[in-house]
């Protein structure tokens, strides 16, 4: 039996700079969902198709080449994973407050949620992962042995975000951050497509006074506690 680790929260709560640690610590596959909103919402831009064009951007992923992998020596530039479009090297582009919001917009349909859920579950398929997201902890790993909602304060998330951007050298302001958080958490909670919800069997950490690497520590304590009780 795969030991899978399903991680939710809003933008920028830490997930995946925590996600990316307790992979590599416990060994398992890490899988950045949002990443795949973002390569949907990049082709729509690149393709000038409306990221409201359900139906054109649904045809377009079905006809994309996603790829995922861990970055290699020659791209340490600070990315937690490296994006392949097409053949393209999108890990940075996607990252820009246009395909941020275009992300949250493009999420919000049924039809392109469908078909990159089917594709996160086959990619998760008989793995250990570690899978971070907004819908992971009930729609695309239900049965996932250790659900976790990640969270911080808004001020928190907000300044962590602005010093990763600046360190990337995105002209970005902390009231820039602050109202595009708000936006799209706005956008991920309060639409009827998968929400980002707390599950009743998640447990809740909230980040805003604690280091990464305590996060990364207590996370790691517990999937070795439960893996253990598995195998016993
Ligand atoms: O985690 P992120 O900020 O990279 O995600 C980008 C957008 O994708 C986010 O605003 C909402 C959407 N998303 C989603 O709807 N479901 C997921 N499992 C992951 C991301």
């Amino acid at each position: 039996m795969p030991f899978q680790i399903a991680i939710d929260g809003p933008v920028a709560a830490g997930k995946g700079t925590v996600s990316r640690i307790v992979a590599q610590r416990l060994g398992f596959l890490y899988i950045d969902t949002g990443a795949m909103y973002r390569m949907a919402a990049y082709l729509a831009h690149k393709n000038g198709v409306s990221f409201e064009d359900e139906g054109k951007i649904v045809e377009l992923i079905n006809n994309a080449q996603m790829e995922m992998e861990n970055p290699d020596e020659d791209e340490q530039d600070g990315r937690l994973i490296t994006l392949i479009l097409n053949g393209e090297d999108v890990s940075w582009k996607v990252r820009t407050e246009e395909i941020s919001q275009g992300a949250s917009i493009v999420s919000t349909h049924p039809k392109v949620r469908q078909v990159l859920v089917e594709k996160q579950q086959q990619i998760a398929n008989g793995q250990n992962v570690v899978m971070e997201g907004r819908d992971i902890t009930y729609r695309v790993l239900p049965d996932a042995q250790l659900k976790i909602f990640l969270t911080a304060n808004p001020e928190a998330r907000a300044t962590r975000r602005l010093l990763q951007l600046q360190l990337k050298g995105f002209d970005v302001t902390l009231n820039n951050i602050l109202t595009e958080i708000n936006e799209r958490d706005e956008r991920d909670m309060g639409r009827s497509a998968d929400p980002l919800q707390i599950v009743d069997d998640a447990w809740q950490l909230d980040t805003s006074n604690l280091e990464i690497e305590e996060v990364v520590e207590e996370i790691v304590k517990k999937a070795k506690e439960l893996q253990a009780k598995n195998n016993s």
